[in-house]
């Protein structure tokens, strides 16, 4: 580690918007905590899951001062073990990854095949991992499925791989107009949220993944089958919803839920199912911004209508001056 290099870090020590809430700190790095690993970080992308926590609504168990971010990949530049010192990582379930030095536990940490480049490797946990999970639970093959917030990577993701599953539609419920050309490209059936003929889709779907809840979950309860399920894992509208007593089935999925107790085999079992489907993946472009620049990243993510992800990128490391 070049005696020169400093950590900056997106640190919240309160709660509010993000934009608010959120300050660039430099700080000097500390030493290696013992059984840890440093990461020096290439990239982290802004998911919705970094910036909910943010605004306090988990506050019964996420609590500022904090360093946001939950994914990204970056390079192993100090260890205990000379064999890990290079090598390219996701340094997940620790420390926040919005920061040029993260340390990590190794247990946790996942080393990335050479062939995948760090923009996708850096979204390959949060959004891959949760689609991945969701088909699991409830099998897509034989279904008609029904998405909402289409446009997004994790809905994306879960249409392209419920079509490989045997799903035998998905209907792809979207709120900007922008996203219906990519959608059909990847074999969905796009649909306007405020589309007179969303009734119809959802009165033959009956398997939905839904991530907006308020009044587009109430309206799909309404109009689906009865013998269908709904499988709530976002409040993007920020409104909650109740079940329908003879509704479909409602169940819940948080990424959370499925971490705890999971051995360290079964952790790095999924991403080795992950990596050769991200390898072949239609995912979203990225948006890069320097660190520095994190409030026109924020802004970037709130463009309705975006076809590519904002993701940090952090400066080099200074090397210090170059000997005589
Ligand atoms: N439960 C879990 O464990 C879990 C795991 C992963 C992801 N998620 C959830 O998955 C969702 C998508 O995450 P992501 O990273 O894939 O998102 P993303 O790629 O950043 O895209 C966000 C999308 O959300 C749409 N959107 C935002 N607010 C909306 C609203 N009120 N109504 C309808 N659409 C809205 C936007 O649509 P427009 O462009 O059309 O405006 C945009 O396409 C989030 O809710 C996230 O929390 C949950």
């Amino acid at each position: 580690m070049p005696s020169a290099a400093i950590n900056q870090a997106l640190w919240y020590r309160r709660f509010g918007p993000p934009a608010e809430a959120l300050a660039l700190e430099a700080s000097d790095i500390p030493p290696l905590d013992p059984g840890r690993v440093r990461v020096q970080m290439t990239a982290a992308p802004i998911n919705p899951s970094d910036l909910i926590p943010i605004t306090g609504a988990y506050r019964h168990r996420v609590v500022p001062p904090r360093v946001a971010g939950h994914e990204g990949c970056g390079v192993v530049v100090e260890s205990a073990d000379p064999r890990l010192l290079g090598r390219r990582v996701l340094p997940l379930r620790g420390e926040g990854t919005w920061q040029s030095f993260v340390q990590a536990d190794p247990e946790w940490t996942i080393p990335v095949p050479d062939e995948i480049p760090d923009d996708l490797a850096a979204r390959a946990y949060i959004n891959p991992l949760a689609a991945l999970l969701m088909l699991e639970a409830w099998p897509p093959a034989g279904r008609r499925v029904l998405l909402t917030a289409a446009g997004s990577t994790c809905a994306r993701l879960l249409g392209a791989w419920a079509l490989e599953s045997g799903a035998r539609e998905v209907l792809a419920v979207h709120r900007s107009p922008a996203h219906a050309e990519s959608l059909a490209a990847l074999g969905l059936t796009p649909i306007r949220e405020d589309d007179p003929k969303l009734a119809a889709a959802a009165s033959i779907a009956d398997l939905a993944f839904d991530a907006v809840g308020g009044r587009l979950a109430a309206r799909l309860l309404a109009e689906m089958p009865r013998r269908g399920d709904l499988v709530s894992y976002g409040l993007l509208s920020g409104e909650p919803f109740l079940p329908t007593p003879a509704g479909p089935t409602v169940h819940r999925f948080h990424l959370r839920d499925r971490l705890e107790g999971v051995s360290a085999d079964a952790w790095r079992g999924w991403f080795e199912s992950l990596w050769p489907r991200l390898r072949t993946a239609t995912i979203p472009s990225v948006r890069p911004f320097p660190i520095e620049y994190w409030r026109e990243a924020l802004a970037s993510f709130d463009e309705s209508g975006r076809s590519s992800k904002p993701i940090f990128r952090f400066a080099e490391v200074d090397p210090g001056p170059t000997p005589p």
